[in-house]
């Protein structure tokens, strides 16, 4: 059975129940239903006014078709994981920028009637490096400005929404308003951040400018005041007139762990709504580390916080897009962190290694169906 055919006899069904735990539907063998189209991310995602879609990875887009379709198939919106980040392949030197990877993720997007993510202007990882050696005080706000001028305005009025900073936010490091101590910050102060978003919205009037974080999703005392931060920051750019227009919830969400996601997560996403934001679910996988080694009980155990979780976001008329990071466990960042002591890959993400669909997709598909319309 390809994994068109088991879509299209899994969505004849139109419900995860009917999907066993092993990700495969109960044969069919009666029923003579006409074929529906077979349901995807993307489509039932814009049928609820959702953009649903996934990170990519330009490299994989390129050699393997398979893979390539089943973006087109499943994502109405993508973001490269890496192609857009301020890194040595896209800086090669201080004056040098490297755009191929870049063109090809717009044009391919373009071609296929995604949006794009842009991801990400501002963050304090996988910086050149040349940064540490050529970045002082002195040249580094005229850097910061030129990067967003060149790389944003390469493509303006093409990016749906640009995340401007990354990860701003590290309570633990004991800076005031709970600011992470980043290079950008130790070269330029607090006002690097604003300075981003007033240089992102000149550069690319079109796009939506987010700030983007993640450990804000949870239940419980770190989450909770990792969610303060984030808002205290918000207000504050709101009080200075920084242009900015969403929030990027990462959910990267742990399996097996017994995470609750619930008043403080919803009490975030309504002040957000409040303030005239709008919120895109940006990151999601959900790491299977803290579970068993059986497949169909890992799977059937992502897929439970899938469901949660997702239908407590999007329940949020705020909630404006719900992107993957990844689409197949095949390409899952995961397993190049400190993935499960079992040392067997995760299954972290909609698609399996064989580009099949699993309970986790059912789930993120139940999800959006029953999301209330937006506008
Ligand atoms: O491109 C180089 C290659 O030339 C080199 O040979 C190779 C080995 O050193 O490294 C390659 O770069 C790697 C890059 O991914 C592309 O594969 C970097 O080392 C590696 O650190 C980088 O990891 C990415 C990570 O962010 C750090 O930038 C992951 O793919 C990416 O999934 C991850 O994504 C982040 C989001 O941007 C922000 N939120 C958290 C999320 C997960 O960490």
């Amino acid at each position: 059975m390809t994994r068109r055919q088991f879509v299209e006899a899994a969505s004849m069904m139109g419900a995860v129940g009917l999907v066993e735990l092993s990700g495969c539907a109960r044969p069919h063998d009666q029923a003579v239903l006409p074929a529906p189209p077979v349901a995807s991310l993307r489509e039932v995602g814009a049928s609820r006014g959702i953009l649903a879609g996934c990170a990519i990875q330009i490299a994989r887009l390129r050699d393997t078709p398979a893979y390539a379709q089943l973006v087109r198939e499943q994502a109405g919106i993508v973001v490269e994981e890496n192609a857009f980040k301020f890194t040595q392949r896209l800086r090669p030197s201080p004056t040098e920028f490297f755009f191929g990877d870049t063109d090809y993720l717009v044009q391919f997007a373009e071609a296929n009637g995604m949006k794009v993510r842009g991801h990400n202007f501002v963050w304090h990882r996988s910086l050149p490096a040349w940064f540490d050696g050529y970045m002082t005080p002195a040249n580094a706000e005229a850097v910061l400005v030129e990067h967003i001028e060149r790389v944003g305005g390469r493509y303006a009025g093409r990016i749906h929404s640009w995340d401007v900073m990354n990860e701003a936010i590290r309570v633990e490091d004991g800076l005031p308003g709970g600011m992470r101590d980043t290079p950008w910050r130790k070269l330029l102060g607090d006002g690097y951040i604003d300075s981003a978003f007033r240089t992102a919205r000149r550069v690319d009037p079109k796009a939506l400018l987010v700030y983007n974080d993640y450990g804000i999703e949870g239940e419980g005392d770190k989450p909770a005041a990792k969610r303060e931060a984030v808002m205290a920051l918000l207000r504050g750019m709101q009080q200075r007139g920084v242009p900015v227009d969403a929030l990027g919830v990462q959910s990267h969400l742990d399996a097996g762990r017994g995470d609750v996601y619930g008043p403080g997560l919803m009490a975030m996403l309504a002040e957000v709504r409040a303030m005239g934001l709008k919120v895109l679910l940006t990151e999601m996988d959900v790491n299977d580390k803290w579970l068993a080694s059986p497949i169909p009980a890992r799977d059937a155990g992502v897929a439970e916080v899938y469901g949660n979780y997702l239908k407590t976001t999007l329940a949020d008329p705020g909630v404006i897009a719900l992107l993957t990071w990844g689409i197949t466990d095949r390409y899952t960042w995961l397993n190049g962190e400190a993935s499960r002591s079992d040392k067997l890959p995760e299954r972290d993400l909609p698609f399996d290694v064989q580009l099949q669909p699993k309970p986790a997709f059912f789930a993120e598909l139940e999800a959006l169906r029953g999301a209330p319309r937006r506008g």
